[in-house]
């Protein structure tokens, strides 16, 4: 199985190890920033690209990592799926919701193997919370996630190259509540820019959205980019008699019909994701994939409407 990868920046790392502990070689990486494509070149012992249409033609790849910034995608996912390649995306999958569509019917078209990066689909406490949960409604979803951004990443504090809080890094929690709580029909969305005094953001750096879900469901996400909260990233399950708290990666309480929970998992799910993309790519096996391309485009177009309502102010439809 030959693997590449479209992108070599942070993220890239922690699937890079991930397919260290699985035994497998990339054989190709290709990236922007000569250096540093070079430098994974090396580490990796595989051959170095500063251009994704070289890597594909030259190096008949049957794996691909794409792990690139929301903003910074073209084509780059389209021409990996029409050379052939099975496809892992780190999410979210772009900012443009037309490009995404067009990328998302290639991937159809081309009938390639395809996962996106939610994790958190994929941990232990996941798992466990649906299997608690069995098949008892769930009447509210709410979730966040809260941090306080550092200067690594220098495009993510900008609207055009990230989406925003809630489209890149909050997505996580929209898709879990998603996975959990059913389809998202509507969101209403407010915030506030200018918080940090060092400018982390030039978007809003709090945000709250209400969700309402197709199954009548509600829900909420609330985010901050300023603050260093410990339970950052945390998602909150209600229903008759059902209560459950995940705070990711590894820590699930509540309790269900009087049934107490108090679940650690082992698995964060990053690790699991990139397990489990490569067995459904041996087995050829769709099925196997939890969070597929055209499933997370729905994620983004709940983000995308949660974006749009914060300039409104209205209920927009997701
Ligand atoms: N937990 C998670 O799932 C998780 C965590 C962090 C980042 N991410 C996601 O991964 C993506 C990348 O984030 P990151 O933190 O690795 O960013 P990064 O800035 O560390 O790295 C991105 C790399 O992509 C390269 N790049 C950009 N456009 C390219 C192109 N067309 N061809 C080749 N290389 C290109 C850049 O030069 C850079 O080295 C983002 O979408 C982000 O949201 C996911």
């Amino acid at each position: 199985m030959r693997i590449g990868f479209i992108g070599v920046g942070g993220i890239a790392g922690n699937y890079r190890e991930s397919l260290r502990k699985l035994g497998k070689p990339v054989a190709a990486v290709c990236d922007l920033n000569p250096q540093r494509v070079e430098e994974i070149a090396e580490l990796e012992k595989a051959s170095p690209h500063t251009d994704h249409h070289e890597m594909l033609a030259k190096e008949k790849l049957d794996v691909l990592f794409v792990a690139i910034p929301p903003g910074f995608h073209t084509t780059e996912v389209i021409d990996a799926a029409r050379s052939g390649a099975a496809l892992f995306v780190a999410k979210p999958i772009g900012l443009d919701w037309d490009l995404v569509r067009r990328t998302r019917d290639a991937i159809q078209e081309a009938g390639v193997l395809n996962q996106v990066g939610y994790m958190a689909r994929y941990s232990d406490i996941t798992e466990k919370a649906r299997q608690v949960a069995g098949d008892r409604s769930l009447a509210m979803g709410v979730g966040r996630f809260l941090c306080r951004m550092g200067a690594s990443h220098p495009w993510w504090g900008k609207l055009s190259l990230s989406g925003g809080q809630m489209l890149e890094q909050s997505t996580h929690v929209f898709d879990l509540l998603r996975y959990l709580v059913g389809e998202v029909q509507s969101v209403q969305a407010f915030g506030r820019k200018g918080v940090s005094s060092e400018g982390i953001a030039d978007f809003e750096e709090v945000t709250v959205c209400n969700l309402h879900f197709l199954n009548g469901a509600v829900g909420n996400v609330t985010s901050t980019c300023v603050a260093r909260a410990n339970d950052g990233f945390a998602a909150e399950l209600f229903g008759d008699d059902l209560y459950l708290h995940l705070t990711m990666d590894t820590q699930l309480r509540g309790n269900v019909g009087g049934e107490v929970i108090e679940f650690t998992g082992v698995e964060t799910g990053y690790f699991r994701q990139v397990e489990q993309f490569l067995k459904a790519v041996e087995a050829n096996d769709q099925n196997l994939v939890r969070s597929s391309y055209a499933d997370a485009s729905k994620t983004l177009a709940v983000t995308l409407a949660a974006n749009r309502s914060l300039e409104t102010g209205k209920v927009e439809e997701a």
